[in-house]
């Protein structure tokens, strides 16, 4: 666990050192769960949303966008199920007043029972070399299968429990399996309550529970209710989508490990209207498109898996998280739902509007069913940041820090660097950032040796590093550093633009998509 904290405590440090992300409000000692985007956090946040975006509206025909308002009518909640049924269930420490979700202290309770097992497996695997068969060991081994046992006993009970609304049950789960609070170190816990996410404000003048109004815990409702405008508009024929990127804000209990469990943060979510009967075929076809999504990232197949769930969401018949390999271990990054006719249901019943679409292929009119995909956008993030995130000792001896950030998000995509800061050095290295700047968000520094300057490009990402000598201005060549493999090429100021668009055009990501 310490090296899992020193790790994300690493990335932490290295995004405040840089102007990734900063804690919010920091000059009032900051707020906690909040923090702000730096200089190359907005860069890097607004290269995902591309990427995401494009994926999602530009590469299918049938995807549009949508920005809708934070604000939305009360009843919205009400008719989605977040008023009744948005809650954790939290539990609080009376030695320690420390509160805790009785979830998540189920969760890394089995989470220690998965690590022995999974020490146990790495044991024989070493043991077996290439003889061995995992999947025959986990069904055979006393140890593995007595664990397994007790994994599958926990979930079972719990799921019961919280199904049942039954948080007596869930406070004696967490007694008899002996869980104690990490601060206290004891056992004496207080009942379980539910307690709800989202965060009420009043409208304009009017207090009172009339005036009642929330701040938004997911983007997908401003969808479902413009799904008919944006039918009637678009006059797509199902299946079709509609994609949103924007704020969502939840009171979490817990709220910690950096930005990846946050008060305020940014969904981008895409609902899928699709016929009835069809949602698995689609929930197959989204968790593929999802994933090579990812994958096409290239920041490393084995930081991915699927993890199905157990107890679902009030609204899904089937649900997967695509889980990423934190520095704090594998957790959800997106969801991938089949959210059946609940939601469109939902609101035709409170608004009293039919939300119907009329197939003109059977002459029927139907609610839609919807698949829809939900990525964290701060989850992403953090995902790219630090598994990027590299120190690496050189073949000389020395070491540097690099972040490896796929070249089409990273913030800068070239840096120009005279060699001098005199024999008018600057004044090429300008000219050729006013040739690359329409195209490229670059970066000018004359300060320090080459090598330093080198340094600082890899520790935030750049991708490349172009540097201007005196040979330049007889010749109209330059260096060009590639930041991963550090070699340089001798080029031609004009190739500059299509040597560098080859590496970090979005293109390149998109056409691995198809
Ligand atoms: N519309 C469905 C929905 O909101 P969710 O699983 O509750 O589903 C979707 O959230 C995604 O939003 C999650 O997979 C996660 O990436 C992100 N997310 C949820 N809560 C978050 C939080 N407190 N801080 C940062 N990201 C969060």
């Amino acid at each position: 666990m310490a090296k899992e904290d020193d790790k994300l405590k690493r990335v932490i440090s290295h995004a405040k050192e840089y102007g990734f992300v900063f804690p919010s409000s920091e000059i009032y000692d900051g707020l906690s769960a909040a923090y702000d985007y730096g200089q190359l956090g907005a860069e890097l946040k607004n290269n995902i949303k591309r990427y995401w975006w494009d994926s999602m509206v530009r590469m299918n025909e049938n995807i549009v966008g949508l920005d809708s308002s934070i604000f939305m009518h009360p009843t919205t909640w009400k008719a989605s199920g977040h008023i009744d049924a948005f809650n954790d269930p939290l539990i609080d420490n009376k030695d320690s007043n420390k509160r805790y979700r009785a979830d998540v202290l189920i969760e890394e309770f089995v989470a220690k029972i998965e690590v022995k097992i999974k020490k146990d497996v790495d044991k024989a695997a070493k043991r077996f070399g290439d003889a061995f068969n995992e999947e025959e060991f986990r069904s055979t081994n006393p140890n593995v299968t007595r664990r397994q046992t007790q994994i599958d006993e926990i979930t079972a009970r719990f799921s019961k429990a919280l199904n049942a609304d039954d948080l007596d049950d869930v406070k004696a789960q967490i007694e008899d399996l002996g869980i104690v609070c990490p601060v206290s170190g004891t056992k004496n816990w207080t009942d379980v309550r539910q307690f709800n996410l989202m965060f009420k404000t009043e409208l304009g003048a009017v207090s009172g529970d009339s005036g009642v109004i929330y701040l938004r815990p997911e983007t997908a409702q401003g969808i479902f209710v413009n799904f008919l405008n944006v039918q009637k508009t678009s006059r797509l024929k199902l299946p079709f989508g509609i994609a949103q990127i924007g704020k969502a804000f939840r009171n979490e209990i817990v709220a910690r490990q950096f930005i990846f469990r946050m008060r305020e943060f940014e969904q981008m979510e895409m609902q899928f209207f699709i016929k009835p009967g069809t949602q698995q075929e689609w929930y197959e076809h989204w968790k593929n498109a999802r994933i090579a999504w990812h994958q096409a990232l290239g920041l490393g197949e084995d930081n991915y898996k699927f993890h199905d769930h157990l107890k679902m969401a009030h609204y899904a018949d089937a649900a997967t998280d695509i889980e990423f390999n934190f520095p704090m271990g594998f957790k959800e990054l997106e969801g991938i739902h089949s959210r059946t006719d609940f939601d469109l249901k939902q609101h035709e019943e409170h608004s009293g509007k039919k939300l119907r679409y009329f197939d003109p292929e059977t002459n029927e009119s139907y609610v839609p069913y919807v698949l829809e995909t939900s990525i964290g956008l701060d989850r992403m993030f953090l995902a790219v940041l630090s598994s990027s995130l590299q120190d690496e000792t050189l073949e000389d001896g020395s070491e540097r820090v690099v972040m490896r950030i796929p070249a089409p998000l990273a913030p800068i995509k070239a840096a120009v660097l005279p060699l001098t800061k005199k024999d008018g050095l600057p004044d090429k290295a300008r000219e050729i950032i006013n040739e690359l700047k329409y195209d490229f968000n670059t970066y000018y520094e004359e300060k320090d040796t080459i090598g330093k300057r080198y340094r600082r490009m890899d520790a935030i990402g750049t991708p490349y590093c172009i540097t201007v000598d005196h040979q330049t201005l007889e010749d109209n060549t330059v260096t060009i550093r590639e930041r991963d493999s550090m070699t340089q090429e001798r080029v031609a100021i004009d190739a500059l633009q299509r040597i560098i668009n080859e590496k970090v055009n979005m293109s390149t990501l998109l056409k691995k998509l198809n």
